[in-house]
């Protein structure tokens, strides 16, 4: 196993598009990091680089203690494994998995070892003697990993290994990823763009956006705290709600008014967020995710820090457990440029009702007790707590460490 680690990193197609640009990541041996981000930013180009694939344009890749820069692929120990997984058509489940050792010419009982292990932690065992066309895309795409982890390589790099299942066997395989990550602990680097595997895949998640990386963090710290419009558009499904706000502070404290509605902002948020208070008197961008509502009359939320806010339910997805409550607001989308960025790479069809340009259409999670009907007044309650706050010509954060003074 091994740490990799990407120094100012840069590529340049031929044709002059910079795919990559001074991309500085640190994966730690051991480590489980997603690299996501829409469409085209660059995400296929960084792992290709570090499998030796692609050739960089600037900067150093280290892979443990060995610059690889120059170093060709079969000399990189790693294993990669794409989304298009392609298995030897008249070879049996054992013999695409043994393939690769006995090419090694590594001794038959090792080899068997190594294949009849890796069958084990995969649920493949009594598929071993079937070829490719007598397994399911699952179970195929079961014998592509395989092949890897009887390599027992360094690392594993993966681009977007599941896109090609059914929603059910995504849920299985990430299991089985889990679980044989927990097992084998080897440094995993896995390229994805969809939510779910984000959030429950990744030690560690690197958000990438034209080549430039925004942000590194785990999944959770980039929900609750993402750098910047971008970042916080993109994290979480339905995506977080904007709009244009007003801070301001009279007698009764600090408040953020948006949309004929005023909400309270806490105290404490102002101690979370350093220079938050500069922006009072000033216009800013509000964010508020779907899941810190909830409606009032089914709230847990009704104590201290939830702020009451009187919305007309335009349309609701039932979830089972939870119910998506979409409702207009009297506000002008935000159009900064990194939301509209963000939005449009979503896999969320949601967002294209008609809308006239003064009214944006936002999303409330609340719990599906509440049992609310589109047309229907409802009293939302907003977790105040969770309040973020942008900058509205940068698009920065405010407050956030990262971003203190930038
Ligand atoms: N072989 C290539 N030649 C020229 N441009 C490329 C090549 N491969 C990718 N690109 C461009 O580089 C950018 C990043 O592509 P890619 O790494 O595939 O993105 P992602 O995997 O995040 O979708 C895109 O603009 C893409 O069009
Ligand atoms: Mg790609």
């Amino acid at each position: 196993m091994a740490s990799i680690v990407l120094n100012s990193v840069d590529k340049i197609y031929a044709g002059g598009v910079k795919a990559v640009n001074g991309l500085n990541l640190e994966i730690k041996d051991g480590e489980f990091m997603v690299l996501v981000g829409p469409s085209g930013c660059g995400k296929s180009t960084a792992l290709r680089m570090i499998a030796g694939l692609e050739d960089i344009s600037g900067g150093e890749i280290v892979i443990g203690d060995r610059v690889v820069n120059h170093l060709p692929p079969k000399d990189r120990d790693i294993a990669m494994v794409f989304q298009n997984y392609a298995l030897y058509p008249h070879m049996t489940v054992e013999e695409n998995l043994a393939f690769g050792l006995k090419l090694r010419k590594m001794p038959k009982s090792e080899i068997q070892k190594r294949v009849n292990d890796a069958a084990r932690m995969l649920g493949l065992e009594q598929y071993l003697k079937r070829k490719p066309a007598a397994l399911s895309g699952g179970q195929r795409q079961r014998v592509a990993m395989g092949r890897a982890i009887v390599r027992e390589p360094q690392a594993f790099l993966m681009d977007e290994p599941l896109s090609n299942l059914d929603a059910k066997l995504r849920v299985s395989m990430r299991a089985s990823l889990n679980q044989m990550h927990e097992r084998l602990g080897v440094t995993t680097v896995y390229v994805t763009h969809d939510q779910v595997e984000v959030m429950t895949l990744g030690d560690r998640v690197c958000v990438l956006r034209d080549g430039v990386l925004q942000q590194v963090d785990t999944p959770q710290n980039l929900f609750d705290d993402p750098v910047n419009l971008f970042v916080a558009g993109f994290m979480g499904s339905p995506a977080m709600n904007f709009a244009y706000a007003e801070l301001v502070r009279d007698n009764g404290g600090a408040t953020v008014a948006f949309a004929g509605y005023r909400l309270p902002v806490p105290d404490s948020t102002f101690a979370e967020k350093p220079g938050l208070d500069r922006y009072i008197g000033r216009k800013i961008i509000l964010g508020i995710r779907p899941s810190d509502f909830e409606d009032s009359g089914s709230a847990s939320g009704n104590g201290a820090g939830w702020a009451h806010i009187p919305v007309k339910a335009t349309v609701t997805e039932e979830l089972g457990s939870e119910i998506n409550v979409l409702f207009t607001i009297d506000a002008p989308p935000v159009e900064h440029k990194d939301t509209v960025a963000a939005a449009n790479d979503g896999d969320d069809e949601e967002t294209s009702l008609p809308l006239t340009g003064d009214k944006s259409l936002w999303t409330a999670r609340v719990n599906a007790r509440s049992h609310v009907r589109p047309g229907q007044d409802i009293e939302l309650v907003v977790d105040t707590h969770n309040l973020h706050f942008f900058d509205v010509d940068s698009g920065l954060s405010i407050g956030h460490e990262a971003n203190i003074g930038r």
